[in-house]
């Protein structure tokens, strides 16, 4: 049985966040906006094999649920072999994707197979120039081939993540609930986070929850929401019609108080909220030969000493009018690459 551990505000882990690389072929001006970056030395980055020893240390605390995270996860070559190393642990319920779905149509045969569970893909805009502009690379085709190729693959639970920005896609939101249903998806809007790597983030162009709903509602009528799924950042919302949808609130509501999860990035470094702006080097220990026991204690006391709400605390500066441009500044960014969200995967 594993043991779980709880955090200082008595949080579980559960959930563990894999970057499986730092790279992405796309470049969304909220994550990645500069022109250059600093990767990931390629040495650092850690084998398939182990990132599955570092799981199974997690889920012996608890860990059930996995999620391949990137950059861009499916840059990475034979992902398929990682899902099925992973699935080799009993402990492992279930492990979902998240990617911007360009390469998923020639992958996804190959994902169903090695027992990947869900898939959340990626989506902005339903306008293809719009589409060029946001991400500056001309893939919606691909991104639309990716959707289309889940459902007929066998999988169902399809997500499609929208982040909701003022004077971008405002005017889009009910084209994409009506698109989400013709794909079997359903659709969660994000409220712009200002997370590492969003530097162009303002508070004007956060669609908060709020507004969001308001817009929805004069199209759609009532709107229910839905009972709490405990950890789950997004809060679900039912329509007359019977769709549902999601909202995740982090800018304007934060859930840190149920928040389970654990982020690791690409090169073996923990962190323990998207806001957090250190973390713990596991890389190290785990190629120096550290013991079965040493990681886990390393793990345990990383998340007995918990206390991170960094939306919280980012919400906090709002009564001080503090909360201006995006968390970290562009020099700090630079120094330190997995300060970017890019490398702790979204
Ligand atoms: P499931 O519960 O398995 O559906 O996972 P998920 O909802 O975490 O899925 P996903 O990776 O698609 O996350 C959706 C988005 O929620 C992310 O891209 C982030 O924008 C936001 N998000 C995820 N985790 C956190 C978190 O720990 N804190 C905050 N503030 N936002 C998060
Ligand atoms: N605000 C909100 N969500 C973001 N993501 C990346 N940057 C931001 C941001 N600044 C999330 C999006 C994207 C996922 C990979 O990461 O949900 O779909
Ligand atoms: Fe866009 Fe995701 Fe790539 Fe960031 S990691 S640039 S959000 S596709």
């Amino acid at each position: 049985m594993p043991v779980s551990v709880v955090d200082r505000y008595d949080r579980p882990l559960k959930s563990l966040r894999l970057s499986v690389t730092d790279r992405c072929n796309l470049r969304c001006k909220y994550c990645m906006p500069e022109q250059d970056y600093v990767w990931l030395p390629r040495e650092d980055v850690l084998t398939y094999e182990e990132m599955a020893t570092l799981t199974g240390y997690f889920t012996d605390l608890g860990v059930d649920r996995v999620r391949l995270t990137g950059g861009e996860p499916l840059l990475r070559r034979d992902l398929p072999r990682l899902i099925r190393l992973l699935l080799q642990n009993r402990r492992v319920t279930e492990i979902a994707l998240t990617t911007n779905g360009i390469l998923l149509a020639e992958q996804i045969e190959a994902l169903y197979e090695a027992g990947l569970y869900r898939i959340t893909i990626s989506l902005d805009t339903l306008r293809p120039e719009r589409f060029r502009q946001l991400t500056r690379r001309d893939e919606y085709a691909r991104v639309m081939e990716g959707i289309e190729s889940v459902v007929r693959a066998g999988f169902t639970g399809l997500k499609l993540d929208t982040v909701a920005i003022r004077g971008f896609n405002d005017d889009e939101l009910v084209a994409l609930i009506e698109f989400g249903k013709q794909v079997q998806a359903e659709v969660r809007f994000i409220e712009y986070m200002d997370v590492g790597g969003a530097n162009e983030w303002s508070q004007e162009q956060v669609l908060s929850r709020a507004e969001m709903l308001t817009l929805l509602g004069r199209h759609y009528g009532v709107i229910e929401p839905m009972p709490e799924r405990g950890a789950a950042p997004a809060q679900r919302y039912l329509l007359p019609d019977g769709t549902t949808f999601g909202i995740i609130p982090s800018t304007t509501t934060p859930f840190c108080a149920t928040c389970d999860r654990s982020r690791v990035t690409a090169d073996g470094m923990w962190y323990r909220c998207l806001y957090a702006t250190t973390g713990t080097d596991l890389r190290t220990p785990l190629r120096t030969g550290a013991s079965m026991d040493e990681m886990r204690a390393l793990l345990r006391a990383g998340w007995e000493g918990r206390s991170d709400r960094g939306a919280e605390e980012r919400k906090a500066l709002e009564r001080n009018g503090l909360r201006v441009g995006g968390l970290i500044g562009i020099e700090k960014l630079r120094e330190n690459p997995h300060l970017e969200m890019h490398a702790r995967g979204g």
